[in-house]
């Protein structure tokens, strides 16, 4: 009995090949509704239109068989109406910045090549554009010619790297120690540092937070202290976590304090720069980045500080002999040739996207100048936000900026501190409600206070002010609501 294939079968195929040709992105590239689309992408007329339900449902049980011209105005409709628009000059509230327009068009160029950056028979330029991008990154760090590097997916995975390389770096030194182990770090690490610890097995309770001020500060020889006071509980230092520029305040942790100790313990120090790497951009760069040259690693963030799309971090190291614990090579992927060079030896990721490109055609675009004139201008607009905070007589500066991060809160003479809290907890509530001005809220000092990063370029110095009196405005609305509520003590605001 022959099988003779149903014939509709090729008609089918025959339409869904269609779906890779050129002509339907054409159509989409040339029409008015993707041009109009740009324009509410790069020009929003408002910051946030929160969806109308907390946990919103798209719908992906609708057929197939959508042209892309229906599916983007679907998602114009549906996402791009509910998205936070960063290019917008009242999103304050994370380290997410707009992302340069040559950001924009390399994502299309990277998901449109589709090179897999593992393997050279797939990409073999991948190689060489990581290693020109991560010896920009390093020659912007100041560090010595010996640093090497990776890109990653962000912060996160780079602590991660670093957690399992320092720990490799244990292992070699002193072998399988009977104590357990500790990561020493303040209590403003960032929540990574932990996962990290968790991943590597020694348990995210490893991790010592040493507590700071009330400003997110640490204390002078309080690293070495708890270092000292973990080994005579038993508990041996592995690795000690520099955070330079806190998720929270973005304070830039002094990196003599953990060198020091890390030396002294025969450990590793990491420098968490995820976000504060930065500052070794723009005219006037941190003198104390100099030293963090002297740790082993070094995370930083280009998605963060270098106005790339997400997702790409890096991870530095002083020196190639420290990675060697992360090399493993496939068969497949590395053969006795000259040209088989094994562009994922020191990736955790197989499959990766040519993300390299992306970093390379920003840097390209922007050029040193750029990406030091965008710092700058973040720089200022945190050193000016953070003086119109403490001109006003409503408002509280809750750490001085060492970084583009500005922690204040509204305040009101009659209210105690936890009045103040529930205050300002609702406040930023109520201006995500309201479409912005957004901040985030997180806790400096132990009280919880309104969080902002300064980093877009199309936010004037002059708007500071206009931002200050919408956040204003609804901190009055909120104070007047609680007091009719009898929830906090009557009285005027400052
Ligand atoms: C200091 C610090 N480290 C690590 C991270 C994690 O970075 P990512 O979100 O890119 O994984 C962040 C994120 O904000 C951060 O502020």
């Amino acid at each position: 009995m022959s099988i003779a294939p149903d014939p509709t079968l090729f008609e089918d195929f025959e339409a869904t090949g269609l779906k890779f040709e050129l002509q339907p992105l054409r159509e989409v590239l040339r029409s008015p509704l993707f041009e109009r689309f740009l324009q509410e992408i790069w020009e929003p007329q408002t910051c946030f239109s929160p969806p109308p339900v907390a946990a919103p449902r798209l719908g992906l049980s609708a057929p197939g068989g959508s042209s892309l011209l229906e599916i983007l105005a679907e998602v114009r409709e549906k996402v791009a109406r509910h998205a936070v628009n960063t290019r917008h000059p009242w999103a304050l509230a994370h380290m997410t910045p707009p992302p340069a327009t040559a950001s924009v068009l390399a994502d299309f160029l990277v998901g449109a090549l589709n090179q897999c950056a593992f393997i050279w028979e797939e990409a073999p330029l991948a190689e060489a554009l990581e290693a020109e991008t991560v010896a920009w990154l390093a020659r912007r760090l100041g560090l010595g010619r010996d640093a090497t590097g990776i890109l990653t997916s962000g912060g996160t995975l780079s602590n991660c790297l670093a957690a399992y390389l320092a720990l490799a770096y244990h292992w070699k030194r002193f072998g399988d120690t009977p104590e357990r182990l500790a990561v020493i770090a303040t209590d403003q690490a960032h929540l990574s540092i932990r996962k990290a610890a968790a991943l590597v097995g020694v348990g995210a309770d490893a991790v010592i937070s040493v507590p700071t001020d009330e400003q997110g500060r640490l204390r002078p020889g309080q690293i070495a202290a708890a270092a000292e006071r973990a080994l005579q509980m038993g508990q041996r230092p592995f690795l000690f976590v520099c955070t330079a520029g806190t998720s929270n305040a973005g304070v830039l942790e002094p990196p003599e304090e953990f060198l020091a100790a890390a030396q002294s313990h025969d450990a590793w120090c990491h420098i968490d720069a995820s976000h504060g790497g930065l500052m070794v951009l723009g005219s006037d760069p941190y003198p104390g980045a100099e030293a963090w040259a002297e740790a082993e690693s070094i995370s930083w963030d280009p998605h963060k500080s270098l106005y790339v799309s997400y997702a790409v971090g890096s991870l530095l190291l002083k020196e190639p002999s420290l990675r060697a614990p992360l090399e493993f090579h496939s068969e497949y992927a590395l053969k006795e040739d000259d040209l088989s060079r094994d562009a994922g030896a020191w990736h955790l990721e197989g499959s990766r996207r040519l993300d390299a490109l992306k970093l390379w055609i920003v840097i390209r675009h922007l050029g040193d100048e750029g990406i030091d004139a965008l710092t700058d201008h973040s720089l200022t607009l945190a050193r000016v936000l953070a003086d119109e905070v403490e001109a006003s007589g409503d408002f509280e500066l809750m750490t001085a900026p060492d970084t583009n991060v500005v922690c204040f809160r509204f305040v009101s003479p009659s209210l105690d501190e936890t009045e103040l809290d529930e205050l300002n907890r609702r406040l930023q509530r109520h201006l995500y409600q309201s479409g912005g001005p957004l901040v985030s809220s997180t806790r400096v000092g132990g009280r919880a206070v309104l969080r902002t990063v300064l980093m877009n370029p199309a936010l004037e110095v002059g708007q500071l002010g206009e931002i200050l009196d919408a956040i204003r405005v609804e901190g009055l609305r909120q104070l007047a609501e609680l007091q009719g509520q009898g929830r906090v003590a009557q009285g005027e605001c400052a």
